[in-house]
């Protein structure tokens, strides 16, 4: 027989439940997985296979979840009571009306690390084949938990039991239903919209509705998926903990594919929407969330936290280094224990050494801040040198001002720039100082107190100190 032509596809993404195994407040589908809730997860794997209409079934924190997948899924529809996965397919079909014709993919909102090449392939086994319903099932070690499926001597599916209404035999089966279909709507909506709730939880079982098809004699398919890992449904905090950490491997092997050296892949917390150079070195403990973009040939050193950056070639990050929202530029060197708050742009071989934080600072080429400063809200000029200890006074309790400095300035250590505040091309700064007025170019600016050198002091204050002890002794002792 033909191939069936493709007809329209409807996603609907299971989103009502709670997930009470969690023990949280928020509901399971909302916590994190490698820096994005877990059902964003799912929704864009979904988003794969290019469906003509993606619906999200919402019950619990139905706002929360309807911000979780802002911009990847356009539909919604609110399952006021959570009656079961039945129930939730069945309320998702009436409202959307999706007509007779058409194949639904129906997935939990549990399974982050769902590969698209995996619900590609069941796809199009679903679209090759004759079978109404085609779910993906995955044999495991511990199936506890998981509705087992059962089969007859010839391989068919016969029934998926829920480990709840299951006898000790059952149990005994690995095979388990992942919670995954493709089916034909024409067929499936009257099937969810017969079903009853007559099982040990009184829950609309969606594995009901497939009962009733096997019954009918119509070709229903379990398809066997060998990864286990990755179709892991998240019910518990350990499996939450699991599947980051799948995600976070999965990433790191792609890098090292690519010809990224991860020292060490265990440790290593790469966003999975991070972009990395070759031969970029990133060594053990560090983390890098959101779309960051690094360039070839860095050197990231342990410890350090990079948050929606973008590095550009050769760069250097030296250990426990903390950077957020900001644009590095090439042969720039950071750190050990630098801190970079939001809206830097540094240009690029500028060297920020230890202990000094910016923010909202701009730092053109070649700029050095090498010890324990305070940049914020600063415009450094090409090639200025920053002494150690300098200080922007940014903020004078009301506003925030800004401080430019112009090209070549040389700063000594210990100075205050009180902003507003404007320095001129290659001027200097004594050590020391309090900029509180404009400085011109090629200028002087030392606003200490001079120095003055008593001769002797040190050995006149010994005598009278000692004196005056000499005295004490004699009246103690008298
Ligand atoms: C379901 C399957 C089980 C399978 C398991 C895989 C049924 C009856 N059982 O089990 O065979 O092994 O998934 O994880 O389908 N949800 C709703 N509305 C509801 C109930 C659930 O939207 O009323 C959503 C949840 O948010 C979740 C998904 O459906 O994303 C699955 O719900 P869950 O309670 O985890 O499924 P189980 O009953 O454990
Ligand atoms: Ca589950």
């Amino acid at each position: 027989m033909a191939a069936k032509a493709p007809s329209p596809l409807t996603v609907v993404l299971l989103a009502a439940g709670m997930g009470t195994r969690m023990r949280s407040r928020r509901i399971k589908l909302l916590h994190d997985v490698a820096g994005r809730p877990m059902v964003r997860w799912v929704a864009e794997t979904a988003a794969a296979v290019r469906p003509d209409r993606m619906i999200a079934v919402v019950g619990h924190q139905a706002d929360d979840v309807r911000a979780a997948l802002d911009g990847v899924c356009p539909e919604f529809v609110v399952q006021e009571h959570q009656l079961g996965t039945g129930h939730a397919v069945r309320v998702a079909l009436d409202a959307a009306r999706p007509g007779k014709r058409g194949t639904l993919v129906i997935l939990n909102g549990d399974l982050p690390t769902l590969r698209m090449t995996t619900l590609r392939a069941l796809l199009a086994r679903h679209r090759r084949s004759q079978a109404v319903l085609t779910f993906l099932t995955a044999d495991l070690d511990d199936p506890t938990g998981y509705g087992r499926v059962t089969r007859d001597d010839r391989g068919a599916v016969r029934r998926i039991v829920e480990h709840r209404d299951a006898d000790a035999a059952v149990r005994r089966v690995r095979e388990i239903n992942v919670g995954i279909y493709c089916a034909e709507v024409g067929v499936l909506q009257p099937a969810v919209r017969a079903l009853r709730a007559d099982n040990s939880q009184g829950e609309y079982y969606l594995t009901d509705a497939v009962h009733a098809l096997i019954d009918r004699g119509v070709k229903v398919e379990g398809l066997r998926h060998a990864d286990a890992l990755e179709i892991l449904g998240v019910n518990t905090r350990a499996e939450l903990a699991q599947a980051t950490r799948t995600l976070y491997l999965r990433k790191a092997a792609a890098l090292m594919e690519a010809g990224v050296t991860i020292v060490d892949p265990d440790s290593a917390r790469i966003d999975p929407r991070a972009r990395i150079g070759r031969d970029t070195i990133v060594h053990p403990g560090v983390q890098i969330e959101g779309p960051c973009v690094v360039g070839a040939d860095c050197l990231i050193y342990p410890g350090c936290r990079i948050v929606n950056c973008t590095i550009g070639d050769g760069a250097v990050i030296r250990d426990h280094s903390v950077l957020t929202d900001s644009v590095i530029g090439a042969r720039a060197e950071i750190g050990p224990f630098a801190h970079l708050r939001p809206g830097n742009e540094l240009a690029e071989r500028v060297k920020i050494g230890n202990f000094v934080e910016l923010k909202k600072s701009r730092l053109h080429a070649g700029v050095k801040a090498n010890h324990l400063s305070y940049l914020g809200d600063a415009d450094v000029g090409e090639g200025s040198n920053v002494g150690a200890g300098t200080i922007t006074c940014n903020y004078d309790g009301t506003a925030k001002h800004r401080t430019v400095l112009g090209r070549g300035v040389f700063v000594g250590s210990d100075t205050q720039l009180v902003a507003p505040v404007r320095v001129g091309d290659g001027a200097y700064i004594g050590a020391g100082t309090t900029v509180t007025d404009d400085v011109p170019g090629g200028a002087l600016a030392v606003s200490r107190t001079r120095q003055t050198n008593i001769e002797g002091w040190v050995a006149r204050r010994r005598a009278k100190l000692a004196a005056q002890s000499a005295g004490r002794t004699k009246i103690s002792k008298g």
